[in-house]
């Protein structure tokens, strides 16, 4: 058995953290960023999602009508663009299209703003349509690990309007699940609570690995120890709640 000794602050880490407006960004540490590759200007994101946004965008030869309008973003830009916005655009429309400062995913480093290559690309809302290569990108998405973020009818439960532009980065055997149930983030990281650590857990199938997603609350004690088998492997993220979801996988398939 392997052992794995997760302290508190290890909920408000990792690529499942859900940050809206009911949970902010609490992460201190710097993030490891890197420069999209190849992208026209430089936008970083959190190292794990430029190279699988580089790879998507590979895959589907993206860079000749796709660019990354906005990816990273510290507290102070978000600020800024919240506050340009209410003056330029209103508090409606500010509080559809804005995080509040605190509360928006590109602090994690883990989402990024797409445009169709155009003369004139607007800064708040670019135009991602969902057709050409722009659709193609969508669909190969959750294939590398990213989702459609705020999806079209669902703005009751993300608190944030339809953005067919911003995609969020989860992870490859997360995205195929939420994208394949059409969830959001919030009703994913909601129903992982059903599955507890040590009983069975959702099980997901693909990319020759049998994946096993599970939840464990966080102990009051601010120490969470958890044994998991030696022939599995196995990856943690914090929830930004109140816990911890263990994503474990075995090969099924050669590589
Ligand atoms: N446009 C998204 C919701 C943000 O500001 O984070
Ligand atoms: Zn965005």
């Amino acid at each position: 058995m392997k052992t794995l000794t997760l302290k508190n602050e290890t909920i408000y880490t990792g690529d499942l953290i859900l940050v809206n407006r009911d949970y902010r960004y609490h992460e201190k540490k710097q993030i490891p960023l890197s420069e999209i590759p190849e992208n026209h200007g430089s936008v970083l994101l959190h190292h794990r999602a430029a190279r699988a946004l580089s790879l998507l965008m590979n895959a589907v030869s993206g860079w000749q009508g796709i660019v990354a309008t906005s990816g990273w973003r510290p507290f102070s830009e978000q600020q800024r663009i919240w506050s340009d916005s209410l003056k330029e655009n209103g508090r409606h429309f500010t509080e559809t299209y804005v995080a509040v400062p605190g509360h928006s995913e590109h602090q994690t480093g883990l989402a990024v703003d797409l445009a169709l290559k155009q003369p004139l690309i607007d800064p708040i809302r670019p135009h991602f349509p969902y057709e050409g290569i722009c659709q193609l990108f969508r669909e190969k998405a959750p294939q590398f690990g990213f989702i459609e973020r705020y999806p079209d009818g669902r703005e009751s439960i993300t608190g944030i309007g339809h953005e067919p532009w911003h995609f969020r980065y989860v992870g490859i055997a997360h995205a195929r699940i939420i994208t394949k149930n059409r969830l959001t983030l919030e009703e994913y990281i909601e129903q992982i609570k059903a599955y507890p650590f040590g009983k069975r857990g959702l099980s997901y199938q693909g990319n020759g690995r049998h994946f096993t997603v599970s939840y464990q609350k966080a102990s009051a004690s601010g120490t969470t120890i958890l044994e998991t088998e030696d022939n599995v492997c196995c990856s943690v993220s914090g929830n930004n709640s109140d816990g911890f979801i263990i994503t474990e996988w075995k090969q099924t398939e050669k590589a």
